[in-house]
């Protein structure tokens, strides 16, 4: 069933994305996971899947970040501070962050996956005493559809981490990395393949050269975490839109470790 959430607060981060602040009406917390997702319903319109973007170590308040594409995306867009929507869940699988406490931390984020990773890269932060090296690689098309500019600065200039971002097509304003996100790979020590988790998001074209990049580094697939986009109707293991062969990705995922993966490459191609 869906629960009632009040809007907070509304955020441009590029000419297609805004983020929301919202709350749980009965000011319940949502208890997720980095990584899950909720579905979110606009009355008279519709309903989709958008991921929990904020950690929950910060849990009074939830983020979504909201690419306008359509319909229900469009109607989200035009919500105002004040406005109630209908949220049912956290649903799927996420990142499990035991699975990563005691270990380096890498995180890939292709595009706007980043929004998904930001949640894990939030929790890592608010526990960092839990985990070792940590490092953060993300990569978009062109700066002006990087999202959370002020984060990555803020990322960026935090000892805490070790934040890469590049573009594949800079303008004139842009002083950072060039080229798809696995060249950042050559400024990773990779100190320890056996004691190093990864988390991977992003369109599924990124997939195939980044595990060519984490294999030839002996990572261990049972470290490797993607998380997959597949279109969704129930998000509840219902109706069949998500599947891949024995795979429910509402339900199973989407985030799998990568040994579930490598029988289903159709998933992550
Ligand atoms: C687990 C999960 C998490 C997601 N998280 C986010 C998120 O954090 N932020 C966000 O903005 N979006 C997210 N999405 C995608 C989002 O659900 C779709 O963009 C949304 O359903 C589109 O609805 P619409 O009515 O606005 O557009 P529609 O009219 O339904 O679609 C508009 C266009 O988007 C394409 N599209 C729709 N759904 C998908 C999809 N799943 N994958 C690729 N293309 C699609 C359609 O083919 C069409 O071209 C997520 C999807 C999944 C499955
Ligand atoms: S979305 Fe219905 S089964 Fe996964």
């Amino acid at each position: 069933m869906p629960q009632p959430a009040e809007v907070l607060s509304v955020r441009s981060l590029t000419k297609l994305e805004k983020v929301f602040t919202l709350r749980l009406g009965s000011k319940k917390r949502l208890h997720h996971q980095p990584g899950q997702f909720l579905q979110v319903s606009i009355l008279g319109v519709g309903e989709c899947p958008i991921s929990i973007c904020s950690s929950p170590t910060r849990p009074d308040t939830f983020e979504l970040t909201v690419r306008r594409v359509g319909e229900v995306t469009a109607a989200i867009h035009r919500l105002e501070v004040g406005d109630v929507i209908g949220v049912r869940g956290p649903l799927g699988r996420g990142f499990d962050p035991s699975l990563f406490e005691g270990h380096d931390v890498l995180v890939v984020a292709g595009g706007c996956a980043l929004a998904p990773a930001r949640s894990l890269i939030q929790y890592v932060l608010d526990r960092r005493d839990r985990f070792g090296d940590f490092h953060v690689f993300y990569g978009a098309r062109s700066p002006e559809e990087l999202l959370f500019r002020d984060e990555l600065e803020s990322w960026q200039a935090d000892a805490r981490v070790r934040c890469l971002v590049t573009v594949d097509g800079a303008d004139d304003t842009w002083r950072g990395h060039t080229g798809v996100v696995t060249r950042l790979f050559s400024q990773w020590p990779c100190h320890q393949p056996a004691r190093t988790k990864v988390a991977v998001i992003g369109p599924p074209v990124m997939f195939k050269f980044v595990m060519l990049e984490l294999i030839g580094r002996q990572i261990p697939e049972r470290s490797i975490f993607c998380s997959i986009e597949r279109r969704m109707k129930c998000g509840i293991g219902k109706c069949g839109h998500c599947q891949v062969n024995q795979l429910y990705a509402c339900q199973d995922g989407p985030v799998f470790c990568y040994t579930e993966l490598a029988t289903v490459r159709e998933a992550i191609r």
